[in-house]
């Protein structure tokens, strides 16, 4: 039996997450289990990834897109542009973060883009972070702020941008949100496995996401499946290197071959890549040309081979200090 009271080698019948997909919800989550010894548990199972809707179904029982637009960096009109030029491409998923600073202009573009495009709310799926220090020691007034900031009715994920002293504290003000419909799912980000064995037991909702820093050359290869098996989903960001490091993984020779061969981008087979092992993307861009680009991930497919190929470039290389 895991720490968690989860037994991670539950007979199989215990497991099941409802398959069929649409963006509004939530669904049917995990269902508890009785272990015939009197106690119960939540049984859990990898989240599986529907290519045809496109999206995932969380622990929280809400539907999410499998690859969106990444925010950090983008600031003034390039944001709202940038987030409407997504939207009018096809992409359901914007992150952005209290500390990018351009939530105002994130929520602007939604308002505007749900006019011009005749999208509902519930087509659109937000993710937002709270930050270390002032956030997590006052996290009633921070979460607040994301939704004011915002002004979307209500966020549909809240994450923990980083572990910190107050932590636990900032999560179940994020419960407490939840509990009173203003944010739709939790999560964490830059939680690595010693910092979530420490963290779970502490909290009562599992979070839905952990978004840390994944490409070709920092894999995570031990720490996904980790995740992945407490029921969680998993979401990469810097999935082409990060801004000041996109040239070398996208020029690299075997991505490069392997793009060729499938008549594809660079950009393209790395996104794809990280689909194929479960795990969200969120590529950030101001040119819509790249946006765009970056939606077409649905009509190829990588061999085993070809993941293996992609598989042994990992440098365990971050490119950035968390
Ligand atoms: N949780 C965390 O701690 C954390 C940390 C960092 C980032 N993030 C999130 O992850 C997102 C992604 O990270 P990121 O934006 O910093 O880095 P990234 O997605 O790895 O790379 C962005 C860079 O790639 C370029 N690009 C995008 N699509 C391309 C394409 N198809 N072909 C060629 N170049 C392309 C962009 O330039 P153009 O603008 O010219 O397209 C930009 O310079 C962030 O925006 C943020 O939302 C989270």
């Amino acid at each position: 039996m895991s720490r968690f009271g989860i037994c991670l080698t539950l007979p199989f019948f215990l497991l099941i997450f409802a398959a069929c997909a649409s963006t509004t919800g939530p669904k049917e989550a995990a269902q508890t289990v009785d272990l015939n010894n009197g106690q119960e548990v939540e049984a859990v199972s990898r989240a599986v990834f529907d290519f045809e809707s496109k999206t995932v179904r969380l622990n929280s029982g809400y539907d999410m897109p499998i690859y969106g637009l990444g925010t950090y960096s983008l600031h003034g009109e390039t944001c709202v542009n940038s987030v409407k030029s997504a939207l009018a491409s096809g992409v359901r998923l914007i992150d952005t973060a209290h500390v990018y600073g351009n939530e105002e202009e994130i929520g602007r573009a939604i308002r505007e883009a749900m006019q011009e495009l005749g999208l509902k709310r519930e087509d659109i799926f937000v993710t937002t972070k709270i930050y270390p220090g002032s956030d997590m020691a006052d996290p009633e007034a921070a979460i607040q702020g994301c939704l004011d900031r915002l002004n979307i009715e209500y966020v549909d994920l809240m994450l923990l941008h980083h572990p910190d002293s107050n932590d636990v504290k900032a999560y179940k003000s994020m419960e407490q949100f939840v509990a009173e419909g203003k944010i739709r799912s939790i999560g964490l980000s830059n939680w690595y496995v010693e910092e979530l064995t420490d963290f779970l037991p502490q909290v009562t909702i599992t979070p839905a996401v952990v978004q840390n820093e994944i490409h070709p050359y920092y894999q995570e290869n031990e720490v996904i499946p980790y995740i992945q098996d407490l029921g969680i989903v998993v979401e990469g960001w810097y999935p082409l290197g990060g801004r000041g490091h996109t040239a070398e993984l996208l020029g690299d020779e075997v991505i490069s071959a392997i793009a060729a061969a499938h008549n594809k981008s660079t950009a393209q087979v790395i996104l794809r890549w990280n689909l194929q092992k479960g795990v969200v993307v969120i590529p950030g861009s101001s040119n819509p040309a790249h946006i765009q680009e970056n939606t077409e991930l649905f009509d190829f497919e990588l061999t085993a081979e070809e993941m293996a190929q992609l598989k042994a470039l990992d440098r365990n290389e971050k490119h950035d200090w968390y």
